[in-house]
């Protein structure tokens, strides 16, 4: 309760008084969102034996989501993950973007779509809301207005979709957007997802740089601590890696341009079950590798390892990889991004 009483708190006292929190609920099943930065709250789902738990990690208050660095449940845009040294030539023009991960642009930049307030179009609450945002000409260092919109839809009583759309006015311009949720299926609360089951139906990665920045490579992830293509425990070979996982997977259906089935993860002390299917051509999976004691949701303290993500993207830093899908799309061409998760318990 106390985190709807700050939350409500913080609407009133927010400049245009128009931070606002949304339900959407069928049945059982429902999520939570704000306009701020179109985030997703929570999402409540119940164990094989009907206890609810809100399974995504978020903070308490809209000051919390405005100075943290996480990107909780947050859209990022207008290109989601790294842009290599915060610049990239498009149609003979060098474009300088805001640096906010060292010298590389993260998530947009300094502003990113995940810190503006966006427009509530349609909202009906047994069923969906429509956020949108204008992003001007030159924010962050991008060309063009941008006008981009994204719906949470509740499909059945198990299915969540999230679509994203975005329209270039004047210039072309890179779009990659992402839905940036940190799951833990046993609770928000209950510590860390090395014991979570996944599989990722991908057999190739984008490796990357000391800075997190791809080499331009792309290599088989067969006989390494990357292979999930059959699914297995996430912490039975995390300790080969420096950190934790923090990769663009090429999904397996990517050549085949549709929807494609990218993932499945379980945890077998709940029985909850998620499964993940998208239209793009990656996906990031994220074992919040950076997460140092960050307060969270009623005071809970997310430790490394707390949650993990499944952003299904564009690959990373696209508009200086010559040999990666192009995220360039011309204005009168429409970007068009689905995910759908469907949640059951087993
Ligand atoms: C903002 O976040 C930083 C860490 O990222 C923290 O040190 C600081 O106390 C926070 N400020 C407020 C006002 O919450
Ligand atoms: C950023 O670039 C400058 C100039 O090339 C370099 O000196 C500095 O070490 C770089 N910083 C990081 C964090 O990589």
């Amino acid at each position: 309760m106390l985190v709807f009483l700050v939350f409500n708190l913080l609407i009133q006292l927010s400049r245009g008084g128009d931070i606002g929190i949304y339900e959407l609920k069928k049945g059982d099943f429902s999520i939570k969102v704000t306009n701020y930065g179109a985030t997703v709250l929570s999402v409540m789902l119940p164990d094989r034996n009907g206890k609810f738990d809100d399974v995504v990690l978020g903070y308490d208050s809209i000051k919390d989501y405005s100075n943290g660095t996480t990107y909780f449940g947050a859209l990022v845009g207008r290109v989601a993950n790294r842009i290599g040294n915060a610049r990239f030539t498009l149609n003979g023009v060098v474009y300088h973007l805001s640096a906010n991960d060292g010298n590389n642009t993260l998530h947009g930049g300094k502003k990113g779509f995940s810190k503006m307030v966006w427009t509530v179009e349609d909202y009906q609450a047994n069923s969906h809301i429509t956020f949108t945002y204008n992003s001007p000409d030159g924010e962050d260092g991008f060309p063009g207005d941008v006008s981009v919109e994204v719906t949470y839809m509740l499909m059945d009583t198990d299915k969540l979709a999230i679509k994203m759309k975005a329209k270039p006015k004047n210039k072309a311009t890179p779009i990659n957007l992402a839905s940036h949720t940190y799951w833990n299926l046993a609770g928000h609360n209950s510590g860390d997802i090395l014991s979570h089951t996944i599989q990722l139906l991908a057999s190739k990665i984008t490796p990357v740089n000391k800075h997190l920045i791809p080499t331009g490579q792309i290599v088989p992830v067969a006989g390494t601590a990357y292979d999930f293509l059959q699914a297995r425990e996430i912490g039975s070979r995390i300790s080969e890696l420096s950190d934790g996982y923090d990769i663009n997977y090429v999904l397996d259906g990517t050549s085949k341009k549709h929807f494609n089935k990218v993932a499945m993860v379980h945890d077998s002390k709940s029985g909850r079950k998620m499964e993940l299917w998208t239209n793009q051509p990656g996906v990031q999976f994220y074992t919040s590798n950076m997460i140092a004691s960050v307060k969270g949701k009623f005071g809970f303290i997310y430790h490394k390892h707390a949650g993990l993500c499944l952003e299904t993207q564009g690959f990373p830093d696209a508009v200086n990889q010559p040999n990666f899908p192009s995220q360039i799309v011309n204005p009168g061409a429409t970007y068009e991004h689905i995910m759908v998760y469907r949640f059951t318990t087993e």
